[in-house]
């Protein structure tokens, strides 16, 4: 997987990536990062990428050719090829598990952030393949929300995660929150290991682990259950 960002602040994808596991998977030549800045594309000898709004309003606008020229400089590196953009909005479909695993299959993205009130809707029309968000709430600029796609992306990769087996069996792939999970010690501030993790019974363990998964995700995630009974014809 190749990773083309455009953004006003590529230290910040660059630092949070190269960290932990997704910074592993880089190294390891199992991910690429590149960045475009969308400030070297300015439009003057000032350095402006945004302007005042058409039909006025607060705030400020990404204009279209910068965004437009560092879209075909991220291309170029990419080698040309078709490439899915996706801009990271929240105006954007709600991005899911499901979407991640869609986006793992790519040979590469080119992800667009944006900034300011946002982007003149002219380039986004010609340019943007996927309009994602990561959640009804406003964050200042797309960055975090690209650095979620990515890690999410990355750890779905072979290889990523050392051992191939675990992106299964766990919250969102089997459709259920996971359960609760212990290690040593055995005590710790008088609350104890539930005791059926150490009878080394795995038919037991496994219901126990079914039954709090269950249990977790029916009191947290209400709506999340009531779509796994009604997948299993319960309701
Ligand atoms: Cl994907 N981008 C931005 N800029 N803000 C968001 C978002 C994305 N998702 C929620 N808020």
């Amino acid at each position: 997987m190749r990773f083309e960002v455009l953004t006003l602040f590529p230290g910040m994808i660059e630092t949070a990536f190269m960290n932990g596991v997704t910074g592993r998977a880089a190294s390891n030549g199992i991910v690429s990062l590149d960045t475009v800045n969308i400030r070297d594309y300015c439009v003057n000898n000032y350095g402006s990428v945004d302007d005042y709004t058409y039909g006025g309003g607060a705030g400020m606008l990404m204009m279209c050719e910068p965004v437009y020229n560092a879209y075909l400089e991220a291309k170029k590196k990419a080698g040309d090829e078709a490439c899915r953009v996706v801009y990271m909005t929240p105006q954007g479909e709600p991005y899911t598990q499901e979407k991640a695993a869609e986006f793992s299959k790519e040979e590469a993205l080119i992800i667009l952030c944006g900034h300011y009130e946002g982007i003149d809707e002219r380039v986004l029309e010609e340019i943007v393949t996927d309009n994602i968000s990561i959640g009804d709430y406003v964050l200042t600029g797309g960055e975090l929300a690209a650095l979620v796609v990515m890690d999410s992306v990355t750890r779905l990769l072979p290889g990523a995660l050392g051992n191939d087996s675990s992106p299964d069996n766990e919250s969102f792939s089997e459709e259920l929150l996971e359960y609760p999970q212990y290690t040593r010690p055995g005590v710790w501030h008088e609350k104890e290991v539930p005791e059926i993790l150490l009878s080394g019974d795995h038919k037991k363990v496994d219901q126990y682990r079914m039954r709090e998964a269950r249990r977790r995700t029916k009191e947290r995630r209400p709506e999340l259950y009531e779509k796994y009974l009604k997948k299993r014809g319960i309701f």
